[in-house]
């Protein structure tokens, strides 16, 4: 299938901007990417990252970016700080998340708000009849995030991470596009 080209987004919240991220972006993202407290409990952050894997990141996400599939910083409107990105990838008409939050900003409801917007952005931009994701069992910050959000628990499973060299208990979570418009 041929992919679209797709101009770069921008989601405002109360507190955020959601936006596709830059190249000069890159030092904030590797220094949120390397903290082992946010790599350790994603699937697919390697650790220790990468020397320039930032850079590589942004220049994938740029080049991937579809209506399915997006991938936006998480900026501070007050103080234009990155502090985090949240995304989305798109299949057989199921759009999973993917978030992270600097450590330096938890527990502030930023991630929840940032999955929110993203969430309304897929029912109003694609044609996904449902939103995904799955979070380690012991996460339970991320768990909170999405049953906020509108997920539903939907089952425990162990998943192999070849990222993480083990064997997780993780959980999975979805939300359908009637819920959401029931909201
Ligand atoms: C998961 C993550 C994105 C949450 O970011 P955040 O901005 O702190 O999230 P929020 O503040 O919106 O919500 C977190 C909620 O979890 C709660 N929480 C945090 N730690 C918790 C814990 N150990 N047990 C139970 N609840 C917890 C918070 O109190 C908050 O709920 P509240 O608003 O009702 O008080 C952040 O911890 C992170 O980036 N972790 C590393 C990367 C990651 O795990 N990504 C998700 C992969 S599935």
């Amino acid at each position: 299938m041929e992919k679209i080209v797709v101009e770069p987004l921008e989601l405002l919240t109360e507190r955020l901007r959601l936006r596709t991220p830059r190249i000069e972006d890159a030092d904030a993202i590797e220094s949120i990417v390397a903290d082992p407290r946010v790599a350790l409990t994603t699937a697919s952050i390697p650790h220790p990252y990468p020397d320039d894997g930032a850079k590589g990141f942004i220049l994938h996400v740029q080049n991937v970016a579809s209506r399915d599939r997006r991938n936006l910083a998480i900026v501070l409107r007050d103080r234009n700080k990155l502090i985090g990105m949240v995304g989305y990838q798109t299949e057989d008409l199921e759009a999973e998340l993917a978030y992270m939050v600097s450590p330096v900003h938890w527990r502030r409801g930023y991630a929840s708000e940032a999955c929110m917007a993203i969430i309304a952005h897929i029912f109003s931009a694609t044609e996904a009849k449902a939103v995904t994701a799955r979070a380690m069992t012991d996460n339970k910050a991320s768990e909170t995030v999405l049953r906020k959000a509108g997920l539903r628990w939907q089952s425990e499973l162990p998943v192999e991470l070849p990222v993480r060299s083990g064997t997780f208990l993780t959980s999975f979570w979805r939300l359908s596009r009637e819920e959401f418009q029931s909201l």
